[in-house]
C-alpha cells in the first residue's frame, strides 16, 4: 500500500487521528515533527528559536524525500510542510493524501487550549491567535486543497472520522 499522508492545519488532529488509524490498521506511524525532532535532538520550538524556519523548511524537505520512498506507513505531516518546496506534489505523485479540513473556529478553540509548543503562536493573544489563523488559513488552502481527498471535521467525533478514513483507505 502506498502511504497515507495527513494533511491540513495545526490543530487539525493529524497526529492523534494518523496514530489512531495506525493503530485500527496495523501499521506503522510516522509524525514529520517527531522526526525532525529526533534528528536535531531538539524540539520544535528549539529548532525554530535556535536554528530558524528556514532550517525548519529544509528539514522538513529532507524528510518528504526520504519517506516518500517507504510504504505501508500513516504519515502525520506538520500544518507548513505541504506549503513549502512543492512538497503536497510529491506526496501526491507518490501517496495518498488526505486533507483533514477543519473551520476557524474549531481550530481556534484547539490551538488557545493547546499553543505553548507551537513556535509560530505560542507568543499571540486571543484576538492576533484569530487573526493568525484567519489569514494564515486563507494562504494555505491553496496548497490543503491539491490533497486528493478531503475529510470536513466538523466536530470532535474522532470514531466517525476514523471510520470515513478507514473506508478511504481500504476502498483504494
Ligand atoms: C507548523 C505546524 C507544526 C510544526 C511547526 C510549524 C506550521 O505542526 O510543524 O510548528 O507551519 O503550521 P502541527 O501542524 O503538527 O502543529
Amino acid at each position: 500500500m502506498l502511504n497515507i499522508y495527513l494533511i491540513g492545519f495545526m490543530g487539525s488532529g493529524k497526529s492523534t487521528i494518523g496514530k489512531n488509524i495506525s493503530e485500527d490498521l496495523s501499521l506503522s506511524f510516522l509524525d514529520t515533527d517527531k522526526e525532525i525532532e529526533e534528528r536535531n535532538c531538539l524540539s520544535i520550538n528549539d529548532i525554530f528559536n535556535k536554528k530558524g524556519e528556514a532550517f525548519f523548511r529544509q528539514e522538513e524537505q529532507e524528510i518528504v524525500n526520504k519517506i516518500i520512498n517507504l510504504e505501508n506507513i500513516i504519515i502525520a505531516t506538520g500544518g507548513g510542510l505541504p506549503c513549502f518546496n512543492n512538497n503536497i506534489d510529491l506526496l501526491n505523485k507518490y501517496g495518498c493524501t488526505i486533507y483533514l479540513k477543519c473551520d476557524k473556529k474549531l481550530l481556534y478553540n484547539r490551538l488557545l487550549a493547546d499553543k505553548k509548543n507551537r513556535p509560530l503562536i505560542k507568543d499571540f493573544n486571543h484576538k492576533e491567535l484569530q487573526e493568525y489563523i484567519n489569514n494564515l488559513l486563507t494562504k494555505r488552502e491553496k496548497h490543503y486543497k491539491k490533497s486528493k481527498h478531503t475529510i470536513i471535521c466538523k466536530d470532535l467525533d474522532t470514531n466517525k472520522l476514523l471510520r470515513q478514513i478507514n473506508s478511504l483507505i481500504l476502498t483504494r
